[in-house]
């Protein structure tokens, strides 16, 4: 939170100075902005989860059928998906949260690899090896409300 706190005071600082007439409203308008951030991002950020999940479910299935041109795509979208996480994380400076993400992002580069010379073998010693990077982060910075949906913990 505190990142945004210091956005918060950036932006007040902001409005201050271009809406000097009406600071009060510029203060109404920084809270509007900063809570729609807030909500939007960690909506993003269980939608991008959901996302690897299927993904990473999907990647299981075509390394089991040995389809390589799905495998690759499967490989190749999460690692874009490692790369949004990992942009998620980066503002809240939560340093094993990015590192997680950018092994993650490795790691599907690799598998993608293996997969363009047909080692299956190898691809799904990495794909088991990366579920590693999933338990690293949920350990820590994932926690379960009583209503048992998932919320970030920085
Ligand atoms: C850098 C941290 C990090 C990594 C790496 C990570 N996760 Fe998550 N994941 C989270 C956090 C935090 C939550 C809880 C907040 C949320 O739902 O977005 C979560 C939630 C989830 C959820 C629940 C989503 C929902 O709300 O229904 C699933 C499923 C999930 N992760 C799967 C995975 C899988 C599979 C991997 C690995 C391939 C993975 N995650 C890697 C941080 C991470």
């Amino acid at each position: 939170m505190r990142d945004y706190t210091y956005g918060a005071e950036l932006l007040v600082l902001y409005l201050a100075s271009t809406m000097k007439k009406n600071i009060f409203a510029g203060l109404l308008c920084a809270v509007a902005v900063l809570s729609v951030n807030v909500w939007s991002q960690t909506r993003r950020h269980d939608e991008i989860m959901k996302d690897v999940n299927a993904t990473y479910e999907k990647l299981k299935k075509s390394l089991d059928a040995q389809k390589d041109k799905e495998a690759f795509e499967d490989a190749a979208k999460l690692q874009k998906l490692f790369k949004e996480v990992e942009d998620f994380w980066t503002p809240f400076d939560t340093k094993d949260a990015i590192e997680a993400a950018r092994r993650a992002q490795n790691s599907f580069a690799a598998l993608s690899r293996s997969v363009q010379v047909n080692n299956f073998q190898q691809a799904v010693m990495t794909y088991n090896t990366a579920a590693q990077f999933c338990r690293d982060c949920h350990s820590v910075h994932r926690i379960q409300a009583a209503d048992k949906s998932y919320l970030i913990k920085p």
